[in-house]
């Protein structure tokens, strides 16, 4: 902005602010009137202007961006770059079911839930060989590659190898991903976590918070912009202690939020809400909540627990 468009602005917002212009300053180099204080008010005025106009627009994001790295774990970053690279193509949405390959061992790809990948992997290094090196152990065999004047690959579908994709925390995330997918990793059944998963597993509460409880699944008009999780930041913010975690599931909401003006204006806003299950029983909740707690000491479902839990 050049000196005489600075002027003109200035001009311009004082008329429009009615302001008078001001009898004897001092004279500036070409002689007027200098309104050098009130000139470089007024250009401040707009710079400060235009800053706050440009941080209102881009605040939500902000906000958004920040919350989404605080409360960011592998599981979710797992499944969302699954997404990205393709993996549920072959192996159903949430690797819930391979697609069917005619040649192929079983005739389908395999799922990653179900029992059927733990014919193939018993540990991270099997999961990190299979990610980053594809169908290598048929490679391997010489049973997948078609070998002159011998058998053509029986498989119509192969495993891809991802190596070439993979960046920063990739590998670690998908492997994390596949681990809560595929139940490698999970609580022992007849324990109250245990059922805690089955009760989340039957009532659909991972469609809304993420496989696991990872959270992060879109929630447009909230003020996160995401559903929140089971464990980690979010879950700390959210849930302070075990009469909020109840309160939670069987209202749909808190008192401790529901008092805060600027939660209640998100909240209302937000497009997906927390539904009240009003008629769930003490058991049902105690066991979701043991299901939280083990999600917390396994960070969020992919370690083996070191000891015997509490
Ligand atoms: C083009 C289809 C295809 C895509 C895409 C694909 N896979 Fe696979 N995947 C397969 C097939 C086929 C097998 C069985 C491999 C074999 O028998 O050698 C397999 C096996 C696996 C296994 C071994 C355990 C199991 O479930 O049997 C893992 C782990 C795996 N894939 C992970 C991934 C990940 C992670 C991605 C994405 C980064 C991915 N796959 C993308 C076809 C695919
Ligand atoms: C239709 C989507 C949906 C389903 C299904 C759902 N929730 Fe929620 N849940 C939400 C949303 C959205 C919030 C955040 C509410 C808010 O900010 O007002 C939430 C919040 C929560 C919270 C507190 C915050 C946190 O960090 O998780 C808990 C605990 C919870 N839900 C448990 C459950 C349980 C247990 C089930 C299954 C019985 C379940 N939810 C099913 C959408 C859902």
């Amino acid at each position: 902005m050049n000196a005489s468009s600075s002027r003109w602005h200035a001009g311009a917002i004082r008329s429009r602010l009615g302001v008078p212009r001001a009898k004897g300053g001092r004279p500036d180099a070409d002689g007027k009137e200098s309104f050098l204080s009130r000139r470089r008010f007024a250009r401040i005025l707009l710079v400060a202007i235009a800053l706050l106009t440009a941080g209102l627009l881009a605040s939500p994001r902000i906000i958004q961006a920040y919350w989404g790295r605080r409360a960011s774990n592998p599981v979710r970053r797992g499944v969302a770059r699954a997404r990205q690279l393709g993996c549920f193509s072959c192996h159903g949405n949430l690797g819930s079911t391979g697609i069917k390959d005619p040649g192929g061992e079983n005739l389908e790809v395999p799922a990653w839930s179900g029992g059927m990948s733990m014919m193939y992997v018993e540990s991270d290094a099997d999961i990190h060989r299979f990610i980053l090196e594809g169908s290598i152990p048929k490679v391997e065999s010489g049973e997948a590659v078609a070998t002159p004047g011998g058998e053509p690959p029986k498989a119509a579908v192969a495993m891809p190898s991802f190596k070439s994709e993979l960046s920063g925390s990739d590998l670690e995330d998908l492997t994390a991903a596949f681990k809560v997918l595929s139940g490698m990793v999970a609580p022992p059944s007849d324990t109250p976590e245990g059922r805690g998963l089955d009760r989340a597993r039957t009532w659909g509460c991972f469609a809304c918070h993420g496989p696991a409880g990872s959270g992060g699944l879109p929630n447009p008009g909230s003020f996160t912009g995401f559903i929140p999780g089971w464990h980690g930041a979010d879950f700390q913010d959210m849930v302070r202690d075990r009469t909020e975690f109840d309160t939670w599931i069987t209202k749909g909401s808190i008192p401790r939020l529901a008092a805060n003006p600027v939660a209640t204006h998100f909240m209302s806003r937000q497009r997906i809400k927390m539904p009240a299950y009003r008629n769930f029983a003490k058991a049902d909740l105690d066991d979701l909540w043991a299901y939280s707690r083990w999600l917390d000491r396994t960070g969020g479902g992919i370690r083996k627990e070191a000891g015997p839990h509490p």
